[in-house]
């Protein structure tokens, strides 16, 4: 299994990618390879101009087109996703997720903001054609410690995380193949 994640804080480091880190080890444990991906990877000029032909962006295109599943993270600001995420994500081609299974997961400062990713950032995923977008975790500030070395989590957060890579490995094994892959 092929499985990018894709770090949508403007900040590094920074707690989204700090569950995006936890993620891959679980995964690399199963057997998973996994890409990781940040903003940080990409001039900001590229995204605020739409350079479509970036040599970043061509090459995150390409990794996704082989990939078989995303998991992407991204802080809450102003009760969205983070406005640095959406002008990568604006950049993809509209079936960039065909085919793929998406575990979106979310920080914020307040609960009252945990629905962000299903209002905000899960239109945006389907919009690219997401096979699948799972279930999302939201995890409050005080959940994530350490972030910026070890990072440690909550036991409920641990909890959550871990069920919900079980849950994103299950998807993979079951996703539809695209067509040229199975004959
Ligand atoms: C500009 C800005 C706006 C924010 N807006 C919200 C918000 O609307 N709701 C919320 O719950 N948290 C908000 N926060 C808090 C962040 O979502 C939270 O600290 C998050 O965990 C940061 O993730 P990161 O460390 O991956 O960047 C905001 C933080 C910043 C810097």
């Amino acid at each position: 299994m092929r499985v990018i994640t894709l770090a949508g804080s403007p900040r590094y480091p920074s707690r989204s990618a700090a569950l995006l880190s936890l993620c891959q080890q679980a995964l690399e444990q199963r057997g998973a390879e996994v890409i990781p991906w940040n903003l940080h990877n990409f001039h900001p000029e590229d995204l605020l101009y739409a350079r479509f032909d970036s040599p970043a962006l061509l090459a995150l295109k390409e990794d996704l087109a082989v990939a078989d599943g995303l998991i992407i993270a991204t802080p809450v600001y102003k009760a969205s996703f983070s406005g640095a995420l959406k002008t990568l994500l604006d950049l993809l081609p509209e079936r960039a997720l065909e085919h793929k299974v998406v575990l979106p997961l979310a920080t914020g400062g307040t609960i009252a903001h945990m629905l962000a990713v299903d209002y905000a950032l899960k239109p945006v995923l389907n919009a690219l054609k997401a096979q699948e977008v799972l279930h999302g975790v939201f995890a409050e500030d005080p959940q994530i410690t350490n972030y910026d070395r070890q990072p440690e989590l909550s036991p409920v957060l641990a909890a959550r995380i871990a069920e919900s890579v079980d849950t994103f490995w299950h998807a993979l094994a079951r996703r539809r193949q695209p067509l040229a892959a199975v004959v």
